[in-house]
């Protein structure tokens, strides 16, 4: 692939990109050829274009994570809205959904309001917001729910003060949260049993967060076969790395859950079909964080997420149509998150590259992969019609992002 475009921030210039392989599954498209961009949108009639060699290129829909941490408000010195979707934008991503366990967290409508407001001024790419289910606030959840991109159990421990645990209050936020909304988990072992059971006795969906072991995995997939309206998401970091041979040192190694077994792992990858996304759970901490007396848990993953899924696609482990489904199909259709027009991703999957946390453009500075080989690199992203990522630039800035809600339910 060569002659990439020198995009600037504003309308995404007018351009035919020749002989790149086109992916819009919900549009039915698969297919080598031309993609015309005429004033910040598809199509049109390509006469009088500049002409870019796109050919070994793939476009691919703008891909969603549905499992970000952006720290805001409290922990800025980690990432903040800005430069967490400034990594997002850089790894192919133009939606992230960002979870409450903030300082403090988002479980109120005062903080809800705040983070609105940071997101919409900070946002480089669009953006949903999740509330975080506790104690206090079972009663005033269903009357924001129509602002959220979900609401957030976490019925294990983890970073921050969102644990629940009591059998009580999981029945009740399932029975309390809007149906039609989507709800999920912080679940490992027993407590995925309970999660799934009590969803599915309120009769309503539930997503599990970081699927991370066999059992977990087999019991979803056992769940799903009986019809229960589960889904699910897992991050790179639990099928690539395993406790023993992942060589993080303590501190680095920290993550919830935590890295696994390579059964867990193989099984995983032997279970695909009934894993519907890949998150990253961008957990973004800093170095001296992490090599400190109390280490949180947590990997960034933004920047490297796509580049592992692809490398997986070349040693034949996945498709791309896997990947497209994982990361923009499936999460979409389980998030109801409205459509994005004029909105792709240009992939030169067979460029290598080596992760650097040094590079990253989140704030964390570090990352699990580093010095890896990796292959599949983002060349560029427009967000509506305007350039989100070109270059190795991230030209969108912040306040171009939009909180999505869920679709059709609330605008
Ligand atoms: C996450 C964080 O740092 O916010 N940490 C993690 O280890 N995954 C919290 C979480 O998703 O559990
Ligand atoms: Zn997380």
């Amino acid at each position: 692939m060569s002659g990439r475009l020198v995009q600037r921030p504003g309308p995404a210039a007018d351009v035919v990109i020749r002989g790149a392989r086109v992916l819009d599954p919900a549009a039915g498209i698969d297919h080598v050829g031309d993609l015309v961009v005429r004033e910040g949108r598809i199509g049109g009639r390509p006469d009088g274009l500049e002409v870019i060699d796109g050919r070994g290129m793939v476009v691919v829909p703008g891909l969603v994570d549905v499992h970000v941490h952006l720290r805001v408000p409290g922990r800025e010195d980690c990432e903040d809205i800005a430069t967490g979707s400034r990594a997002a934008a850089a790894g192919g991503f133009v939606t992230v959904l960002a979870m409450p366990n903030t300082q403090p967290p988002i479980v109120d409508a005062a903080a809800l309001a705040a983070y609105e407001q940071a997101a919409q001024a900070r946002a480089r790419c669009d953006y949903g917001l999740y509330l975080g289910a506790g104690p206090g606030n079972l009663g005033a959840l269903a009357a924001l729910a129509p602002r959220a991109a979900g609401l957030k159990l976490y019925l294990d421990s983890t970073f921050g003060d969102l644990k629940m645990d009591s059998l009580d209050l999981l029945i009740a936020h399932c029975a309390a949260w809007p149906a039609d909304r989507p709800l999920l988990a912080h679940a490992e072992g027993n407590n995925l049993a309970a999660a799934i059971l009590a969803a599915h006795l309120a009769g309503r969906a539930i997503h599990i967060a970081h699927v991370s072991r066999q059992a977990e995995i087999e019991l979803i997939r056992a769940a799903k076969l009986k019809g229960f309206a589960v889904t699910c998401e897992v991050c790179p970091h639990h099928l690539f790395l395993t406790l023993k041979e992942c060589g993080l040192p303590p501190g680095y190694i920290e993550v919830r859950p935590r890295l696994a077994a390579q059964a867990d792992a193989e099984a995983l990858w032997a279970n695909l079909e009934f894993i519907d996304c890949f998150a990253t759970d961008h957990a973004p901490h800093t170095r001296a964080e992490k090599a400190g007396p109390h280490p949180p848990p947590g990997y960034p993953g933004l920047e490297t997420a796509l580049a592992l899924w692809l490398t997986a696609v070349h040693q034949g482990r996945l498709t791309l149509d896997d990947v497209v489904a994982r990361m923009h199909t499936n999460p979409r259709r389980i998030f109801r998150l409205p459509e994005q027009p004029d909105t792709w991703v240009e992939v030169d999957p067979d460029q290598a590259w080596t992760p650097r946390g040094a590079a990253l453009r989140s704030r964390a500075g570090w990352t699990p992969f580093e010095g890896w080989i990796v292959r599949g690199r983002v060349v560029g992203v427009t967000l509506r019609g305007r350039p989100a990522y070109a270059g190795e630039n991230v030209l969108s800035p912040p306040g171009a992002g939009r909180n999505l809600h869920p679709a059709g339910l609330n605008r």
